[in-house]
């Protein structure tokens, strides 16, 4: 995007660009370029502006383009050398680039190839980082699969709660960055359970105090498991809290009430109304209904009023697809 209100310059500069396949959309009026480029983000790869401008300054129009664009690349050009805004001022505006208009306008390309050049690298490590971060997931599942190898329930437990956990999150109109966030955690709230030691994990029966007091290091022992990798930083928290409760009486740190992090208390609805609802080897299933009754049981002790509230909303909204995900914690117990 090529921003000038000087219209010969800019057909210039067009034509010699074009000679070098460089595509160039011209703009002589910077209010209608910016309504286009917050209304096409993906559209440009570069913004050549002109710093002297009437009515808006250049450095005027590419402070308002840095509120919603901090990626796209930033020449500045002025006419006049004594003029230009100060090397300060360009790097606070992100400016990768300044060009002193002259008749050499094909020193301009010079600047446009080694934006392209800066683009591509960026594109790459973006690229790399999500293939490192796969990785990263796919060698937690490889876990959590080590905790199903053992453990049946867990492993479909998890699932059924990043199910619901993505289901309330869109109900609760979450960004989609939480609810990222929340369903990563939702699959692997429970991994801790790995340094569980099988005796006390697979225990058909009430659990001594003792026992107890081991299964609720599995809180713990998941996050420090997953530390180590930068993928699950936003979601080590919920891992960590998903056992408090709203009373203050959960574990590990007993927090209590709005202390409790939001997505947190998110997760903990969604994990117990499946602990609830679900099979296991020592309980029969138990119906929506009153899973969902033993919720509103449970407001002011372990949840708040206004999240179950919702939580009901959100699970007779979808009745459909809930009881797909409930039919399923029958089969794989
Ligand atoms: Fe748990
Ligand atoms: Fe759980």
């Amino acid at each position: 995007m090529l921003i000038d209100d000087d219209i010969g310059m800019m057909e210039a500069m067009r034509v010699v660009l074009k000679k070098y396949s460089i595509l160039v959309s011209p703009y002589t009026e910077p209010i209608a370029a910016l309504e286009n480029l917050k209304n096409n983000p993906k559209k440009y790869d570069i913004l050549i502006i002109n710093y002297l401008m009437n009515p808006v300054r250049g450095d005027e129009i590419v402070k308002l383009v840095r509120e919603f664009n901090n990626e796209i690349y930033i020449i500045l050009m002025s006419g006049h050398k004594e003029l230009t805004p100060s090397i300060d001022v360009m790097r606070s505006l992100d400016i990768q680039a300044y060009f002193e208009k002259s008749s050499r306008i094909d020193q301009l390309v010079l600047l446009i190839e080694s934006g392209f050049k800066y683009i591509n690298s960026i594109d790459n490590i973006k690229t790399m980082s999500r293939t490192i971060e796969l990785h990263a997931i796919e060698i937690a599942d490889i876990l959590k699969n080590t905790v199903g190898a053992k453990d049946n329930y867990t492993k479909y437990h998890s699932d059924r709660v990043a199910l619901y956990a993505k289901m309330f999150g869109t109900c609760l109109g979450l960004s989609e960055d939480d609810l990222n966030t929340l369903a990563l955690a939702a699959q692997f709230h429970d991994i801790g359970k790995i340094g569980i030691a099988d005796n006390i994990l697979l225990k058909n029966g009430k659990l001594t105090e003792s026992e107890y007091e081991h299964v609720k290091l599995h809180t713990t022992i998941g996050p420090s498991i997953l530390s180590s990798s930068e993928v699950f930083k936003k979601a080590l928290p919920l891992i960590k809290h998903h056992h408090e409760q709203y009373d203050g009486n959960g574990y590990p740190d007993g927090l209590k009430g709005d202390s409790i992090p939001y997505l947190v208390r998110i997760l903990s609805i969604c994990d117990t109304f499946d602990a609830i609802t679900g099979e296991r080897p020592y309980k029969e299933a138990k119906s929506i209904e009153f899973g969902l009754e033993e919720m509103k049981k449970n407001i002011g002790v372990q949840f708040d009023a206004d999240l179950i509230e919702k939580f009901v909303d959100c699970i007779n909204l979808n009745i459909d697809e809930v009881n797909k995900i409930h039919r399923s914690s029958i089969r794989n117990i």
